[in-house]
């Protein structure tokens, strides 16, 4: 049983620094594209059937909306994780340890940067 006390802490995510979120967005990126592998891997697997079955499960795909969105997320997820990775190697080497934040918000305006940059290449076409 958790004392009402604790579970009042966990209620309090307005409040967490910067280092809890990085944490955060680093396990559940690190896990969605780990998650997309699979999915990769099925979509992938059609060219099994032959060539035409796949060019049409790629073409249906990329012609809706929602798998295009889907997609930009994928890349938010990736290039947060890939930055925010290294970010992660520089500290364990003890590099930047007092710019932790800065250096998280730093990771997440270039991810932002590279999603705004490539909503025209992503969307485009389905609009
Ligand atoms: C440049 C590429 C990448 C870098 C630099 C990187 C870096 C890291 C680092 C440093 C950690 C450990 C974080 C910690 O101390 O807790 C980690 C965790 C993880 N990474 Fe990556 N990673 C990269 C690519 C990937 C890719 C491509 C995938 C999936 C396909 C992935 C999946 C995960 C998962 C599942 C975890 C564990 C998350 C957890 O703590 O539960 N990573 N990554």
């Amino acid at each position: 049983m958790y004392e009402q006390s604790q579970l009042r802490q966990y209620r309090k995510w307005r409040q967490f620094d910067a280092g809890t979120w990085a944490w955060i967005l680093h396990k559940v990126t690190g896990w969605a594209l780990t998650f997309y592998l699979f999915m990769h891997m099925t979509v992938l697997s059609t060219s099994l059937l032959g060539p035409t079955v796949y060019t049409n499960t790629i073409g249906g795909l990329e012609s809706l909306l929602v798998v295009r969105v889907l997609e930009l997320m994928l890349l938010a997820a990736g290039v947060f994780h890939s930055i925010n990775g290294l970010r992660l190697v520089l500290v364990d080497l003890g590099i930047g340890l007092k710019s932790q934040a800065l250096s998280f918000y730093v990771s997440l305006a270039l991810t932002g940067l590279a999603v705004l940059a490539s909503i025209p290449r992503f969307i485009g076409g389905v609009l």
